[in-house]
């Protein structure tokens, strides 16, 4: 066989079997009851803001009357359970062993979220095998007894197990800044994403925007390289302002949403739980006071 048809017959290989494993990845975690709406929370890049997101969009569309369950996916920099102000001593990881049910892992959160920890015990992946991933997802089943909202707080960038968790997941929120590092890494995940579904459920947060235009710039970079390269084009949800409000909440381990909710990003996602619930573009959020100083004096 010449070197071509071999490279060839490679090619078509690989795609098969990349084909075949999305195919038992969407087999294997589809089958949530169809009331319950399911959206990862993703990036390429660490640190853009998904823990803070995840956390306080969980407790907005609370107290916007779902019933929400947050899982803390991000096993290895897992930090949900710190916004969520309590300690757990068990985690997803833990339902692989024989005795834990999943009553055992769902803790109460503030205003009644549910949520499943992420830490732990040792360190672990989540690279499992085919008998622990029936496991986890006979007892992670029952979720969508307890909440018709699931949020997952994925961990960032393109190992196989947040790959595995994008695709599985209805709706896909990738965080972004601003900062060219992060715009160059959500664009590798919706790559990824494109390579492996036809589906087109993924939709940016532009987190940490000064302007609400930032948001339209970061949005319009990023679809200029998908639609170039992968003929694609990628919705935005919408945006959260640069807040001191973010990092005061973490170090006080209070969701912002709760703690400062006149707060220009808790306003931020207050429109975000709007917009995903009703399907529309966010609206404007004012940046209020601190806005019009920055604009002022040039920040
Ligand atoms: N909108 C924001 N304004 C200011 N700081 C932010 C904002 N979003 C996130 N941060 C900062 O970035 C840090 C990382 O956020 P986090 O939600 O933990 O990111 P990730 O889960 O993606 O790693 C926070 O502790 C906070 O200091
Ligand atoms: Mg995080």
């Amino acid at each position: 066989m010449s070197d071509q048809a071999s490279r060839l017959r490679n090619l078509v290989e690989e795609r098969a079997v990349e084909d075949a494993l999305a195919r038992e990845i969407g087999e294997l975690y589809f089958d949530v009851a169809e009331n319950t709406r399911v959206i990862a929370i993703t990036s390429g890049k660490g640190g853009t803001g998904k823990t803070s997101l995840a956390v306080n969009l969980a407790i907005g569309l609370q107290s916007a009357g779902q019933k929400v369950m947050l899982i803390d996916a991000d096993i290895g920099m897992a930090n949900v359970n710190l916004l969520m102000g309590s300690v757990t001593n068990r985690s997803l990881i833990d339902l692989l062993n024989d005795d834990v049910e999943l009553e055992d892992v769902v803790e109460n959160g503030v205003s009644g979220v549910k949520y499943i920890s992420g830490i732990a015990a040792v360190e672990a992946t989540l690279n499992l095998n085919r008998a622990e991933q029936r496991k986890l997802h006979k007892k992670l089943g029952r979720c969508s007894d307890m909440a018709n909202v699931i949020i997952i707080d994925t961990g960032a960038g393109l190992s196989r197990n947040v790959i595995e968790f994008i695709l599985a997941s209805e709706e896909v929120l990738l965080v972004t800044t601003p900062e060219p590092t992060a715009i160059a890494d959500a664009y590798s995940v919706i790559k990824a994403y494109t390579k492996y579904t036809e589906r087109r459920n993924i939709k940016l947060v532009v987190n940490r925007v000064h302007e609400e235009e930032d948001c339209d710039d970061v949005a319009e970079k990023i679809n200029q390289t998908t639609q170039k390269f992968l003929g694609v084009s990628i919705d935005c949800l919408g945006y959260i302002y640069e807040d001191k409000t973010v990092s005061e909440a973490v170090h006080k381990q209070e969701p912002f949403i709760i703690g400062s909710p006149n707060s220009a990003a808790a306003r931020c996602v207050q429109e975000l739980v709007k917009s995903l619930l009703n399907g529309e573009r966010m609206g404007s959020v004012s940046r209020g006071w601190r806005g019009f100083l920055d604009r002022l004096f040039g920040y």
